[in-house]
């Protein structure tokens, strides 16, 4: 396969900005596509921690591509930050293996502003975004009044584009959610200095992506956040606000279906996580699930906070697979189960009565499922140091063969740990 696309397979945090790295030891270009600095992707090589929010994970790697397409909304304070961040780290030697799409929309203070005050508000109701300002920044998208990436190049343009969507925002912010507005000039300001810093960057992604794969390159579309957080099949409105699943491979970047071929590889973790609300049919609130939050390290790289645990849940897992056309699994963190015995399998939902096979689509119906779990036989043994399949215990092995069984899918890659040689390739994806 020429492409490859990475795509969290669960609530986000699956662990595919590692699964990345892994991957563009073989690529020449990396993507991100969607979503915007509510991702926290997290790579560790030997004692070095890097958590990326915009930069696609592939720039860990010297001399290789990096875009930023339309589909992302970017926070221009973030990608200036990281982009300091990465150099003084030695990461990046070269601001031009970064490009960054002038069609992609800007998170603004405002943005920012309305996603805290709205959660503030909705009280016990509330999504438990990042406060990020994602929701906000889509929302103008949509509605046709967004600023982007390439106004900020035009400062006259985008000092009149901007006191108009201040004007709204403002006595949104104001009169509804009853904080404090903006003044022009603190905005202006330092947008005028991002618009400096970022300006070498700015690019047509799309015939940058074209030109790539007319050359034979080989790419990879890096997803933020998972399939059951997609905003028209996730589970709505405990979602993000952009499209998580394969589609906006497409819409996100400019590159049109069929013209490369392309592999959809989804990463789950050997069990479940969730950050934020909603519903979550196998979370264990027990000694287990405060395990997997201790052996895992669970607490999100965006927010700090304490992420949800429980078991893999195969029914969201075989969604996420119809959804996105996945035709692979990166299974990771198979580590943490160590210890814990039996393991264990959500392969079906009960539901008043009825046995439910299929992930439902409605909210009410799913927050009264419970679980039917299959128990596997666990295991003992410390899996870090593990790098051949043939000497994982068979316990794992049997695990992985019941998933692949559970799902149709062959687990073509799996982690052991965080660093960045503590992973076991099964089966290459781009020798698909
Ligand atoms: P992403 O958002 O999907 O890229 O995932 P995050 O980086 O937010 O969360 C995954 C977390 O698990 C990070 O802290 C990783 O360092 C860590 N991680 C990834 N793979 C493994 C693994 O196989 N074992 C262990 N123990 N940790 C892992
Ligand atoms: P990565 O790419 C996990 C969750 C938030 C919240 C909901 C909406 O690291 O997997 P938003 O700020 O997007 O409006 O929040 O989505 N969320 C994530 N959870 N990983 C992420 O990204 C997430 N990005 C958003 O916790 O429940
Ligand atoms: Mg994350």
């Amino acid at each position: 396969m020429q492409g490859i696309g990475i795509i969290g397979a669960q609530w986000g945090d699956e662990g595919k900005g590692r699964v990345v790295d892994l991957l563009t030891e073989q690529a020449q270009v990396v993507v991100r596509y969607q979503g915007g600095n509510n991702a926290g992707h997290t790579c560790v090589i030997g004692n070095q921690k890097i958590v990326l929010h915009l930069v696609p994970s592939g720039i860990l790697r010297p001399g290789r591509l990096c875009l930023i397409t339309n589909g992302v909304v970017v926070n221009p304070q973030v990608l200036v930050e990281e982009i300091a961040r990465l150099k003084s780290a030695g990461f990046l030697e070269n601001e031009d293996r970064i490009r960054l799409s002038d069609r992609a929309h800007l998170i603004m203070p405002y943005h920012q502003r309305i996603d805290v005050l709205r959660e503030e508000r909705r009280g016990a109701q509330k999504i438990g975004t990042t406060g990020r300002g994602i929701g906000p920044a889509y929302e103008d998208k949509a509605r046709r009044a967004g600023l982007r990436v390439g106004d900020l190049l035009e400062p006259e343009e985008f000092k009149k584009k901007l006191a108009a969507n201040l004007e709204e925002n403002n006595a949104y912010i104001e009169k509804i959610l009853g904080g404090k507005g903006f003044t022009l000039a603190e905005i202006l300001e330092p947008f005028r200095e991002y618009g400096e810093k970022l300006r070498g960057l700015v690019a047509d992604t799309s015939r940058l992506l074209d030109a790539e794969v007319k050359k034979g390159s080989r790419i990879l579309f890096e997803g933020a956040q998972g399939s059951l957080l997609d905003l028209d099949h996730g589970t709505y409105p405990y979602v993000t606000s952009s499209t998580t699943t394969s589609g906006s491979i497409f819409s996100g970047t400019g590159l049109g279906f069929g013209r490369l071929p392309l592999l959809m590889v989804g990463v789950t973790k050997a069990y479940t996580t969730r950050v934020g609300s909603g519903p979550f049919p196998t979370e264990l609130s027990d000694p287990v699930g405060d395990r997997l939050v201790e052996a895992g390290g669970e607490f999100g790289s965006t927010t700090g906070r304490r992420r949800r645990t429980g078991w893999l849940d195969i029914l969201a897992l075989n969604y996420a697979i119809r959804l996105s056309g996945l035709g692979g699994l990166a299974l990771t963190k198979i580590d943490v189960l160590s210890g814990l015995d039996p393991v264990r399998l959500a392969v079906a939902y009960r539901y008043r009565g009825e046995r439910l096979t299929e992930f439902p689509a409605d909210l009410k119906i799913l927050s009264q499922c419970e679980p039917e779990y299959e128990s596997l036989p666990g295991w003992q043994e410390n899996l870090g140091s593990v790098r051949r399949l043939s000497d994982l215990p068979r316990a794992v092995r049997n695990y992985l063969a019941r998933v692949e069984e559970l799902t149709g899918l062959p687990v073509l890659l799996m982690s052991l740990g965080a660093e960045r040689g503590q992973t076991i390739v099964i089966r290459d994806p781009f020798s698909l």
